[in-house]
């Protein structure tokens, strides 16, 4: 099994020290900074946009992972990715020119993500993995950071793996919300390898090196 990828995400970092934030992920260890764009349309919250990431852009060589939780996201995908974003990931239940959506990030030259909420269905995967780098699985329901995960998502996780074995073996699967040392394996054994964590890793007591050291200790089964 290839290593398992951490993506802290920024969310519920301490906004007025961003830059300190995310340093400490870089230099814990993290594998991507993961930033969560949300418009109040798709999701009732609001958080951030290009300016953050451009901001996060300069903190960090790390990867910038950006989750679009928004409407229309192809009126955005050009000013994400000039922002400094490596990879974009688009919802699939805003999209009803999927296609044209996925094509509209490959050509800003970065990683090609697609999210699909909890009860969305897998089916959109079989058309969307040739066209993916990265298959974004919600393990909550998008909007807010420090929610509980939904059990369910392992039988998803593990439909999505297989999925993606047969038809993109270099598609990444992520999850994302309620991932936590207590949840990491679980999710790993079900056959994701990229794990976004809030409030795990910037939340609640401990340093962020340490909350991610424990992170990757219990998605790797060795705590
Ligand atoms: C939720 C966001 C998540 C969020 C996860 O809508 O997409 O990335 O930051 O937060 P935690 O890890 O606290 O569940
Ligand atoms: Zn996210």
């Amino acid at each position: 099994m290839s290593a398992i990828r951490l993506a802290p995400s920024i969310l519920a970092a301490d906004f007025t020290r961003l830059g300190e934030a995310i340093a400490e992920a870089e230099a814990a260890g993290a594998d991507f900074i993961h930033v969560d764009v949300m418009d109040g349309h798709f999701v009732p919250n609001i958080t951030m946009g290009p300016v953050v990431v451009a901001a996060a852009r300069r903190a960090t060589k790390l990867p910038l992972d950006v989750h679009l939780m928004i409407e229309q996201p192809g009126r955005y995908i050009e000013a994400f990715a000039a922002a400094g974003a490596d990879g974009i990931t688009v919802h699939a239940e805003v999209a009803p020119h999927l296609h044209r959506l996925l094509q509209q990030v490959r050509e800003q030259g970065v990683h090609v993500g697609l999210a699909l909420n909890p009860l969305t269905p897998l089916t959109v995967l079989e058309g969307a993995l040739p066209y993916l780098d990265l298959t974004l699985l919600m393990t909550v329901n998008p909007g807010f950071g420090g929610q509980s995960f939904i059990p369910a998502s392992l039988e998803r996780i593990a439909a999505t793996r297989t999925l993606r074995d047969r038809l993109n073996p270099d598609c990444a699967i992520e999850v994302d919300g309620g991932i936590a040392p207590d949840t990491a394996f679980a999710v790993c054994r079900a056959g994701a390898q990229v794990l976004v964590a809030g409030s795990a890793v910037f939340g609640g007591a401990g340093s962020v090196r340490e909350n991610v050291r424990k992170l990757r200790a219990a998605a790797e089964g060795d705590a």
